[in-house]
């Protein structure tokens, strides 16, 4: 049977939502409802009208964590005057997204601790550090006033640096645009020849091979015919000498490395990142860190709603109400009530929590299993990659242990500037992260000198670095689902009695903002709906 998306969609929350879903149609006639399924586009949130319109209070929310998900669901339900109340055992808000300036100090599980040296102005984005156009965090930040500037994600002047394909490009920078010009140089020739070697005559007309021809000829800047479609370089790999004044037209660089020099290196395998739904440019970030968004989120909730120091310690669920045991900076244990809690912390920290939720949601908070990751900031007291190097901005991924190097997209010509010099994710994260962050840091410039030379060691200022599964209170960047719709996700995709889950892990948009916020959301709508009802 032919169903729209929308339609299906509904059928499909109507199910889940069973008995409600009879009510829920009642106050959607009335104009009541929000939508239960969360669609990101189908939001609205919480009034106070709403509750107005039907002689019914908000009640008392305790939210777990201010991390993203935590300070959206208080945002968003302090909407319509529910009493919200943050417990965050960090001293900060925001969660992993964390932006580390100068005097930033932090204490691993280990008992390492770091103090970042940055000079006025510097900081990195230890966690999250570019927002898609089509996410919600770019309507955050409109909505609570947080400008945004453009994040380079992608620089045809930054590099692709490959030790281990063998040829002649093995361990030599390559810029984006010239491995491009290359990679698609060699592709649109083979498939032009076979073309017109009649090699896909079952699949196409003349027609169509004379169009296919024309399209390669452009996409790869191969000669005709005449010339065997043959790639012989040009000006898209750039310049050896830049074109200047009165006869110098510059001096292309080249010849193009062989076809299969080109193959060996691999460069091109780099090439999909920019595909992807979620990585494409344009991309953006908060001006100044992209802890501007937790910080205006927790300005928006109320200093006064928000316990930093508050490490939730058990989960108490009743007929009636919610009770959250907490201890707080003192060590004092303290216990709160409330009708409902939002449980925004991460699965598997809050799997350990003293809790009557079930067994079998203990064992589904541990089903996700938490990825490890790694991030240095490595500030120089000379932005000699823009001097030096005409990379603004952007991204140069290795097939090093330290993954991709980030150049700042922000602070251009100013004095110094502060480049992220490893995010790497599994086994180099963990390997990165089992060391003190001296040998981190050592580790880090032995790799990036032979991408970037000497300077990358002799300009440097100061690092800080973070193994996330090694955060107090976060242990991990995020999480991979074996399965988003298995029965563990299922079950904590749905409120445990009065407790509602809440984070990018119960999304899919792991590991971005929007799918906290998205999360957050979802969970706002179910408390309201269901205070609506009772
Ligand atoms: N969203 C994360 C990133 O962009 C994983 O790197």
């Amino acid at each position: 049977m032919a169903m729209t998306g929308s339609r299906r969609d509904f059928l499909r929350s109507v199910g889940m939502a069973g008995g409600a879903g009879v009510l829920y149609s009642t106050m959607s006639a009335l104009g009541l409802a929000p939508v239960p399924e969360a669609h990101a586009d189908a939001y609205r949130p919480p009034r106070a009208g709403d509750l107005a319109a039907t002689g019914r209070r908000g009640g008392r929310v305790l939210v777990l964590g201010a991390g993203i998900a935590g300070l959206a669901a208080a945002y968003e339900l302090g909407k319509a005057g529910y009493r919200c109340h943050v417990l965050e055992a960090k001293d900060r808000p925001g969660g992993r997204n964390w932006t580390v300036r100068g005097g930033t100090r932090e204490t691993d599980l280990d008992g390492r601790t770091q103090t970042a040296a940055f000079s006025e102005g510097q900081y990195m984005n230890a966690g999250p550090a570019r927002l898609p156009q089509s996410h919600l965090s770019l309507e955050y930040c409109r909505e609570l006033d947080v400008p945004v500037e453009v994040f380079a994600n992608q620089n045809a002047n930054a590099y692709i640096y490959h030790e281990n394909g063998g040829g002649t490009l093995a361990g030599r920078p390559v810029r984006w645009r010239t491995a491009k010009a290359d990679m698609y140089g060699y592709v649109a020739e083979l498939l032009a020849q076979a073309t017109d070697q009649g090699a896909l005559d079952q699949r196409l007309t003349a027609a169509d091979r004379e169009r296919l021809l024309s399209f390669l000829r452009d996409f790869g800047s191969i000669g005709g015919r005449a010339d065997g479609w043959a790639y012989t370089g040009g000006s898209r790999r750039g310049y050896a000498t830049e074109p200047g004044a009165g006869l110098e037209e510059g001096t292309v660089l080249g010849p193009p490395p062989s076809l299969p020099d080109v193959l060996a290196a691999g460069l091109g395998r780099r090439f999909s990142f920019e595909f992807g739904y979620d990585q494409a440019m344009m991309m953006f970030q908060p001006v100044g860190g992209m802890d501007a968004i937790p910080r205006a989120l927790a300005e928006a909730v109320g200093a006064h709603r928000i316990t930093y120091r508050a490490e939730v310690t058990g989960v108490h669920d009743r007929a009636d109400g919610v009770e959250v045991t907490w201890r707080d900076h003192r060590g004092r244990v303290r216990t709160d009530e409330a009708d409902f809690a939002v449980a925004a912390i991460p699965p598997m920290i809050m799997a350990r929590l003293r809790h009557n939720l079930g067994a079998d949601v203990t064992a589904a908070l541990r089903h996700p299993v938490p990825a490890p990751v790694g991030k240095i900031g490595l500030e120089y007291r000379s932005r000699w990659w823009e001097t030096d190097e005409q990379i603004y901005g952007g991204i140069t991924p290795t097939d090093t242990d330290l993954a991709t190097i980030w150049y700042p997209s922000h602070g251009y010509h100013g004095r110094r500037g502060t480049i992220i010099g490893y995010y790497n994710f599994g086994e180099n994260a963990l390997a990165y992260g089992a060391l003190p962050h001296a040998q981190r840091l050592e580790r880090a410039l032995s790799r990036g000198v032979r991408v970037h030379g000497a300077k990358y060691r002799t300009e440097l200022a100061a690092s800080f670095s973070v193994a996330w599964h090694k955060v107090p209170f976060i242990e991990g960047a995020w999480v991979d689902w074996p399965s988003q719709t298995g029965p563990e996700y299922r079950l904590l995709d749905r409120p445990a009695g009065r407790v509602h889950f809440a984070g990018d892990w119960l999304s899919h948009a792991i590991a971005w903002q929007h799918g906290a916020f998205a999360s957050a959301r979802k969970a706002v709508t179910a408390i309201h709906t269901r205070v609506l009802a009772e």
